[in-house]
């Protein structure tokens, strides 16, 4: 199955090169997922196609008007489709929801830009999401993100085993991983990795797995008994 994805955004080439490289690149490539990239201003006002103006009780910047993202969504929401919004104030975006997204049919991405958006947008969307506490210049950059999270995870996206292994260690940061050289300035790499004993790496990987995430982000762990 081909997950579709439209982008509706100001600056469409924001996108276009990032998800033409590398595994976004071979994944649009291979029909895995078909990505399609809008500018918003196609359905902009008038004859300078404005999508934003001043708001109401004053204040700084602009905001983004509701009619141009209604008439796109009009034109390219379906019964199945799933509208999401970028924005600081959304849901935080998680592992859990980008496995969530990868089991829909079609995803339309709304990008805002300028100050903020019209209250009257989040009426029209499914679902807002942030994907971190900083405020970026515009949804471009966020989305790019969203994109890249949900497609990798696609069935047949990039090696099974790797997603495979994500979800032994659900949850956790990723375990000390070493390639070559054996000795690099001095420090080597942990015995248990060159044994040759599969279940024996696998345990010291979760266990080690455990250790880095309750160091660095015990957030992530379920609260102790
Ligand atoms: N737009 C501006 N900042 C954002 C963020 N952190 N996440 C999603 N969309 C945004």
């Amino acid at each position: 199955m081909t997950l579709e994805i439209d982008v509706v955004c100001l600056f469409p080439a924001m996108l276009e090169g990032p998800l033409s490289e590398s595994i976004p690149g071979r994944i649009r490539e291979r029909g895995l997922a078909e990505i399609r990239i809008h500018d918003l201003r196609r359905w902009g006002l008038g004859r300078h196609r404005s999508v934003d103006d001043a708001p109401y009780g004053g204040g700084a910047g602009m905001v983004l008007r509701p009619e141009p993202v209604a008439a796109a969504l009009d034109e390219l929401r379906r019964a199945e489709s799933t509208v999401v919004l970028l924005d600081p104030g959304g849901e935080v975006f998680r592992q859990a929801r980008a496995a969530d997204l990868a089991t829909r049919p079609h995803l339309i991405l709304v990008c805002p830009r300028y100050e903020g958006v019209d209250e009257r947008i989040r009426d029209l969307v499914d679902l807002e999401l942030s994907i971190g506490d900083y405020v970026l210049t515009g949804g471009e950059l966020a989305a790019l993100v969203v994109v890249d999270a949900v497609t990798r995870l696609l069935p047949g996206a990039i090696d099974d085993a790797s997603t495979v292994e994500e979800s032994f260690s659900a949850g956790l940061l990723e375990y000390p991983q070493y390639t070559r050289p054996a000795e690099f300035r001095g420090a080597g790499v942990p015995d248990i990795l060159v044994s040759g004993h599969h279940a024996a790496v696998r345990r010291w990987r979760h266990d080690a797995a455990v250790a880095r995430t309750k160091a660095r982000r015990p957030d992530l762990l379920p609260p102790e008994e």
